[in-house]
């Protein structure tokens, strides 16, 4: 089969926030280097596109580095690495400011200083934000940024499909143009994956369509492991029936969470921090309430009432415009006058590629950065905010570190990489015509069923076990599938087919994970196992990719100056 040869010194997969920044990071390291950025979508239609409530970074006098890591890292129920979250706290701001410059419009004060909100799990406000729009304003910057380097050269709606590895080292990817089903071999002496997570694995999720852990199942697949899979965070407030983020901003204005019975309940659960608990106890707060009869029953199942009627008109148009487009788009309720309901929802993976500090993983010249990656600053839960910050802090030093690779390394075998892209060709060449029993869409289905029952809020032993077992059945499976569609242009069918075998990889990794962590912390939350266990678990988890099935193992945890302790709010 032919392939079309491109050449670039960075080969970069994704357009959203990180991989954008670790593109413009790329470009301003080295006056020469050129970076092929290839993403499965327009730039601007990428996930990040959706962020609502802000980013996080220290800005006023009451606040500091050291507040803002000690708030990360309980948060992340001490699992995540303190070096990294130091490194991180210390650039959040510059690159916020940074952002300003390239021109994010940041909501101000009235005496003209950058505005900051108060999120979940955060001590004072640090949350800067562009109303709730924050992730559309950051995007765009990035990308108008972007398009003044003619050194990063984008493929869009292009599809990486394989990393091309010679040598112990990645040079480059296959990738599918779905323009035109034509396959190239983008070849580079390093590679960044900046795909975002993999909430699709869920059937419930804020996440786009796109989010189905593509680079999570590259990286996987050429020996990477992956790490901390079995953490998955829950944002208390979606849609019902859609699972559209209704953000938390809206609390941090003010909002208030009831229950059936009129009640603000989570003073039973966060007393002290009440609406701006962390996500994994108010998540936890809601199912429990559902369980004890204070839910509201609806099409869609159980939710509860965000009221912010009190806020007022003008704050709501002001602060949460989004919030109320989208409540009455979608539930055709107008939040100024009536309580929007809401029920936890799947929103973002705390693990992901196994990463350092630089965004360097075991193999050579391979980055990765954002929700794609688990660099360690989430541990075993998230705070709201910090990630469009780590897209920014993380996605630089990706980019820098990779040209600094790219810049001292050597080609590889050319006429070897084009044999494995050509390879890699016919591989998609008969999937595009398979005819298999089995349906993208019944598969899909099982496996977003399965991950639900077994990897939810709460999960226990007998139902992780048989989560694990059911993927790996659809793994079995899914070598027998069939595609309706054997076109070449604008081929969807073959788009879900690949997605389709990244996401059960991801699912697997998450459910084997979860099975094995004999404890409760963070976003794992176990009924057999109801505490956190340091003396067996302040660890990492890293799954391999091995023919005959995943590996587990286990990694320190990086400690410096806060010794882990009890999680109380
Ligand atoms: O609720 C939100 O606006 C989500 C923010 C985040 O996940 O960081």
């Amino acid at each position: 089969m032919e392939v079309e040869v491109i050449h670039h010194d960075i080969v970069l997969v994704g357009g959203g926030g990180a991989g954008l920044r670790a593109a413009i990071a790329a470009v301003e390291s080295s006056p020469k280097i050129t970076v092929g950025c290839i993403s499965k979508v327009y730039p601007m239609r990428s996930h990040t596109v959706s962020a609502e409530g802000g980013a996080a970074g220290v800005a006023r006098d009451d606040d500091n580095f050291d507040l803002h890591a000690y708030d990360t890292l309980k948060g992340s129920d001490f699992l995540a690495d303190q070096d990294v979250v130091e490194t991180f706290v210390e650039a959040a701001p510059r690159e916020l400011t940074q952002l300003e410059h390239w021109g994010c419009p940041w909501s101000r004060e009235p005496d003209g200083r950058v505005a900051v909100r108060a999120f979940g799990g955060m001590s004072t406000k640090r949350t800067w934000f562009a109303a709730d729009k924050t992730g559309f304003h950051m995007l765009h910057a990035l990308f108008q940024t972007s398009m003044k380097y003619d050194r990063i050269q984008r493929l869009d709606e292009s599809y990486v499909t394989r990393l091309l590895v010679d040598g112990g080292q990645v040079r480059g990817v296959a990738a599918l143009d779905i323009r035109t089903g034509k396959m190239r071999a983008v070849l580079g002496r390093s590679v960044i994956l900046c795909t975002g997570g993999a909430g699709r694995i869920f059937p419930f999720t804020t996440n786009a369509a796109i989010k189905s852990g593509d680079g999570m199942s590259l990286a996987y697949r050429a020996g990477v492991g992956l790490k901390d899979m079995e953490f998955v965070q829950y944002h208390p407030t979606g849609l019902p029936g859609t699972g559209i983020l209704i953000t938390e901003a809206s609390r941090g204005e003010g909002g208030y969470l009831f229950n059936s019975e009129g009640e603000r309940f989570l003073q039973n659960y966060v007393p002290n921090k009440m609406e701006l608990g962390p996500r994994d106890m108010l998540s936890r707060a809601i199912i429990q309430e559902f369980d004890g009869g204070r839910g509201f029953e609806g099409t869609y199942g159980k939710y509860v009432h965000l009221d912010l009627r009190h806020l007022g008109e003008k704050v709501i148009d002001k602060k949460l415009p989004f919030v109320r487009e989208l409540a009455r788009n979608y539930v055709g309720i107008d939040p100024v006058y009536e309580p929007i309901p809401v029920r936890p929802v799947v929103h973002y993976m705390m693990g992901g590629v196994d990463t350092d500090i630089d965004g360097a993983t075991n193999l050579a010249g391979l980055y990765a950065a954002g929700e794609t990656a688990s660099v360690s600053i989430n541990g075993a839960n998230r705070l709201g905010s910090n990630s469009l910050t780590e897209c920014l802090v993380f996605g630089a030093r990706a980019g820098e570190h990779a040209a600094k690779f790219a810049a001292g390394t050597s080609d590889g075998n050319e006429a070897a990489l084009i044999e494995q892209a050509k390879a890699e060709a016919a591989r998609v060449e008969t999937l595009r015509n398979k005819k298999g029993g089995e349906k993208i869409a019944q598969l899909r289905r099982e496996m977003n069923s399965a991950m639900e029952s077994g990897c939810g809020v709460f999960r226990e032993e007998s139902s992780m076990e048989s989560t694990f077992k059911t993927i790996t059945e659809l793994k079995g499976r899914f070598a027998d599938i069939g595609l309706e569609d054997s076109s070449q242009v604008f081929n969807t069918e073959l788009i879900a087919a690949f997605e389709l075998g990244n996401m059960l990889d991801v699912a697997e990794t998450v459910a084997l994970a979860a099975l094995h962590r004999k404890e409760s912390r963070g976003a794992h939350t176990r009924t057999d196992y109801t505490s956190r266990n340091d003396t067996d678990f302040l660890k990492h988890s890293v799954i391999r990719f091995a023919p005959d099935g995943p590996k587990l193992d286990y990694k320190p945890v990086t400690i410096t100056r806060w010794q882990p302790e009890e999680r109380k709010y």
